[in-house]
């Protein structure tokens, strides 16, 4: 199969990086994460592609000239989707435009619900039954752009925040590879 280039953006952990580096390397995978940008220098995630040999760079978007570097390096690699993974910085605005319909982010809850952060804690003050993550396009508005693809799960009523989160990060690994599947599809 001939695949797309991607680029995944981390800030932590990168424990959804990890999951999308390990099915890239399966054949019938259209994409392969071909550079990681993160804006911490300390992020674990980092890890993964020194692990897997997969080039990063730590890059500040809100100055210019690491903006500038950031699109010559993805015009130079043909990057085809960005993933944001765990990125907790808001995406310049320009940039959201030059990538349109280029960019997609995992949420850890069922959008429109519980945008932004906290998430685990607000479901669960809720007393909602289900929560769950959402795959989404970016669009110049905090997690509001078109849902592609959503995963639920049950909250039993011993939940805390931390098994809520495992239970919502095992939906997210399978979430966001499906939701990849399901845009390369179309092209
Ligand atoms: C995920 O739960 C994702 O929903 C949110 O940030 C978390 C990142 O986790 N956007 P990791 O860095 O992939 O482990």
């Amino acid at each position: 199969m001939v695949k797309k280039n991607s680029c995944v953006f981390i800030s932590g952990t990168g424990t959804n990086l990890k999951t999308l580096i390990k099915n890239s390397k399966n054949y019938n995978f259209p994409i392969n994460v071909s550079i990681v940008i993160s804006n911490n220098k300390k992020a674990k995630g980092l890890n993964f592609s020194k692990m897997h040999k997969i080039d990063f760079l730590i890059l500040n978007l809100n100055n210019r000239l690491e903006q500038e570097k950031a699109l010559l390096e993805l015009k130079k690699r043909k990057i085809f989707l960005i993933c944001l993974a765990g990125y907790m910085k808001i995406l310049p605005k320009f940039f959201i435009k030059s990538f349109k319909g280029k960019i997609i982010n995992i949420h850890p809850s069922l959008l429109p619900k519980y945008k932004g952060l906290n998430t685990f804690s607000r479901v669960l003050k809720s007393k909602d039954k289900f929560s769950g993550c959402t795959v989404h396009y970016v669009n110049e508005k905090l997690d509001s752009g078109k849902i592609i693809l959503q995963k639920k799960v049950e909250i039993s009523n011993k939940e805390n925040e931390q098994s809520l989160k495992i239970k919502i990060q095992q939906k997210e690994y399978k979430a966001y590879s499906e939701a990849i599947i399901k845009i390369l599809s179309n092209f």
